[in-house]
C-alpha cells in the first residue's frame, strides 16, 4: 500500500518534471497556420514548442481513412490559383494535385426538377435561370467585384465607406440590388457556400474583405474566384488528402516539438516569460502565438487580460455552420450519365454537392456541404437519420441509382470542441469597421495567426499559412 503510493508520488514528480518546458516560442494550435508559424522559427533559430488540445494535427483540415486503404477530406480540400502560399508548401512537402473533377453537366435542382447546365463559371456559364435573373445576377457580381477592388486588403476598415458597408448586412444590400426569386435563390447558394452562413449573418465590408483576399498580390481577388471550380479557388486537389500537409510539415518540426492532447487554458505572464499551461504541461516562453480562430482564442485565459478590443473581438466573431457529407459508391457512376457531380439545390440538407473521388479512381464519391440554416436545423438529429436525409437528397438529384451508396461519412464541424464550427469566423454587421485592427495586433508579446488573420485568402488552407507566415516574422522581428 505505502510502497505504491510512493511509486505514484515519484511517478508524479516525474512528470511534472518533465512537464515544465522552457523555449522562446510557445505556439498555440496546430493547425496549418500554427505549424507555418513554427517552421519559419525553426528556420529563424528560435525553439519552440506546439501545444495542440486535439490528438492529432490538422485542426480544420483532417482525412478520413476508409477501409479500401483511400481517404476522403473531411475539412478543407480545394486549392487553386493565386493561392501560392499552400502551393508551395504542397510542392515543398512533395505532396501532388490534380484537377476537381468537372467534365459534363452541373444540375440545378429547383422546384423538384431537375435542370442539368454547363458550368463553367469562367467562361460564363451561370445556371439555368431566365436570362433577366442571369443578368440580375451577373450585374450584382461585378458590382460587388469593383466594390471590393477599392479595399486595401491590409486595411478595409479604413475605407471611406467603411461604417456605411458595415451597417448592412449582405442581405440588405442585394436586396436593393436584385428583385427576381431565382438570382436571389442562386446568389444565397453561393454565399452559403463561401461562408456557410444566410446572407443576412455576414455585414456587406466583411463579404466586400473576403471577394478582395480571394487573389493575391498581383491579381485582385473576385467573387467569381470564390465560386468556381476550373481556375478558381475549387480548381484542385491534393493527392492523398490535404491533412499530408499538416502531418508532413508535421513530421518535418519534430514530432517532439508537439504535444498533442494538450489543451491550453491559460497563458500567463510572470517574471517577464509567458507561462502557458495546458491540461498536460506547463511550458515557459518569451512570445506566443495564438493560431486558431478568434472564438477559440477567447476561451483561452489572459492574464494580464487582453486589450479591451482584441476581447471585444473575440466576443463578437462568431464561427459559420457547417458540415461535410460524403456518399461512397463502387464507381463514379454519375459520370457515365453526363454528370460533372455538382448540384446546386433549392432543397435538402446538401444543397451544393461535388464529385469528390479520389484521383486513383478506385471508387466513387460526392461530397455535399451541409450549410448554415440546414446544419443548425439538424442540432439534436441522429447521424442515421442525417444519414438517409443526404441519400433521399441524393435521389433526387441523380436518380435511383444513388440508393445504391455503400457508405456515408458525416462530420459535423460545429460539435468539435476545438472548431465549434466552420469553416471560417466571420463578422456579423459592425465588427470589422470597429474591431478590425485587432485580427492581427499583438498584446505586447502575445501574437496571433490564424487563416481570419489573413490579407488574402481569409477563410482557407493558404490564409492560415500566409498568417503563420506573418507571425512568424513578426515574432522574429522581435528578438
Ligand atoms: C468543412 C470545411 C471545408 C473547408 N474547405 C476548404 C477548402 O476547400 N479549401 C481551403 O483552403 N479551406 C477550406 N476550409 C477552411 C480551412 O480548413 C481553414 O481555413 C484552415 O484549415 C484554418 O487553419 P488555422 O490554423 O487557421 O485554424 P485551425 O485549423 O482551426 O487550427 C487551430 C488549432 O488550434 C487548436 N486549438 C483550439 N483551441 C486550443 C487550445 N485552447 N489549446 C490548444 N490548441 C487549441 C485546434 O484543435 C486546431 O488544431 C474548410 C473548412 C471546413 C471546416
Ligand atoms: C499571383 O497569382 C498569379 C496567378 O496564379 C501568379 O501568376 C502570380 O505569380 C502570383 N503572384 C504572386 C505575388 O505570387
Ligand atoms: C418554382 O415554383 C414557383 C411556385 O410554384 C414559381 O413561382 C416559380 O416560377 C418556379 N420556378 C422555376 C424556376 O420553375
Ligand atoms: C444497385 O446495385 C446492385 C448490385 O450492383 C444492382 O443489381 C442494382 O441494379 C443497383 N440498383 C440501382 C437502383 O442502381
Amino acid at each position: 500500500m505505502h510502497l505504491h503510493l510512493s511509486i505514484a508520488i515519484i511517478a508524479f514528480l516525474a512528470a511534472s518534471l518533465a512537464s515544465t518546458r522552457d523555449v522562446d516560442v510557445a505556439i498555440i494550435g496546430a493547425g496549418l497556420s500554427g505549424l507555418a508559424a513554427a517552421k519559419d522559427i525553426a528556420k529563424a533559430g528560435k525553439t519552440f514548442l506546439i501545444l495542440e488540445a486535439r490528438s492529432r494535427v490538422g485542426g480544420r483540415v483532417l482525412n478520413a481513412h476508409l477501409a479500401n486503404g483511400e481517404v476522403q477530406e473531411l475539412g478543407a480540400e480545394f486549392v487553386g490559383p493565386t493561392q501560392d502560399r499552400v502551393l508551395a508548401l504542397a510542392d515543398e512537402l512533395g505532396l501532388t494535385t490534380y484537377p476537381t473533377y468537372t467534365t459534363g453537366k452541373a444540375i440545378l435542382y429547383r422546384n423538384g426538377t431537375v435542370t442539368p447546365y454547363d458550368a463553367d463559371l469562367a467562361t460564363g456559364g451561370l445556371p439555368p435561370v431566365s436570362s433577366e435573373a442571369q443578368e440580375e445576377l451577373a450585374s450584382l457580381m461585378t458590382e460587388l467585384d469593383a466594390l471590393a477592388s477599392e479595399l486595401d486588403v491590409n486595411a478595409p476598415w479604413e475605407h471611406g465607406n467603411a461604417l456605411l458597408w458595415d451597417s448592412m448586412t449582405l442581405k440588405s444590400f442585394f436586396e436593393s440590388r436584385i428583385g427576381l426569386q431565382d438570382s436571389r435563390l442562386l446568389f444565397d447558394t453561393a454565399i452559403r457556400s463561401i461562408l456557410s452562413t444566410e446572407t443576412e449573418e455576414p455585414s456587406l465590408l466583411y463579404m466586400l474583405s473576403y471577394i478582395a483576399a480571394a487573389g493575391n498580390q498581383t491579381t485582385p481577388g473576385t467573387i467569381t474566384r470564390l465560386i468556381g471550380s476550373k481556375g478558381a479557388a475549387q480548381d484542385s486537389r491534393v493527392d492523398g488528402g490535404t491533412q499530408l500537409l499538416a502531418e508532413k510539415l508535421a513530421e518535418r518540426l519534430g514530432r517532439g516539438n508537439i504535444l498533442l492532447n494538450s489543451p491550453v487554458r491559460e497563458v500567463k505572464l510572470q517574471d517577464g516569460r509567458y507561462s502557458v499551461r495546458s491540461d498536460q504541461v506547463k511550458v515557459t516562453a518569451r512570445h506566443v502565438i495564438i493560431a486558431m480562430s478568434p472564438p477559440m482564442a477567447g476561451r483561452i485565459s489572459y492574464d494580464p487580460l487582453l486589450p479591451a478590443a482584441r476581447d471585444q473581438l473575440t466576443q463578437r466573431m462568431p464561427m459559420g455552420s457547417i458540415g461535410k457529407a460524403i456518399a461512397i459508391y463502387p464507381r463514379p457512376w454519375w459520370r457515365e450519365l453526363g454528370f460533372n457531380g455538382q448540384v446546386q439545390s433549392d432543397t435538402g440538407v446538401i444543397r451544393a454537392t461535388y464529385d469528390n473521388t479520389p484521383a486513383s479512381e478506385g471508387f466513387g464519391s460526392i461530397m455535399g456541404f451541409i450549410e448554415a440554416d440546414e446544419m443548425r436545423a439538424l442540432d439534436g438529429v441522429s447521424e442515421a437519420e442525417i444519414k438517409r436525409h443526404v441519400t433521399r437528397d441524393l435521389i433526387n438529384f441523380f436518380g435511383p441509382q444513388a440508393a445504391n451508396v455503400s457508405q456515408i461519412l458525416l462530420q459535423r464541424w460545429d460539435l468539435e470542441e476545438f472548431s465549434r464550427g466552420g469553416p471560417v469566423a466571420y463578422c456579423p454587421p459592425g465588427l470589422l469597421s470597429k474591431y478590425g485592427p485587432s485580427l492581427r495586433n499583438p498584446a505586447a508579446r502575445i501574437h496571433f495567426a490564424g487563416t481570419e488573420t489573413a490579407p488574402y485568402w481569409t477563410g482557407y488552407m493558404d490564409g492560415a499559412i500566409r498568417s503563420g507566415e506573418r507571425v512568424a516574422a513578426e515574432v522574429v522581428a522581435d528578438f
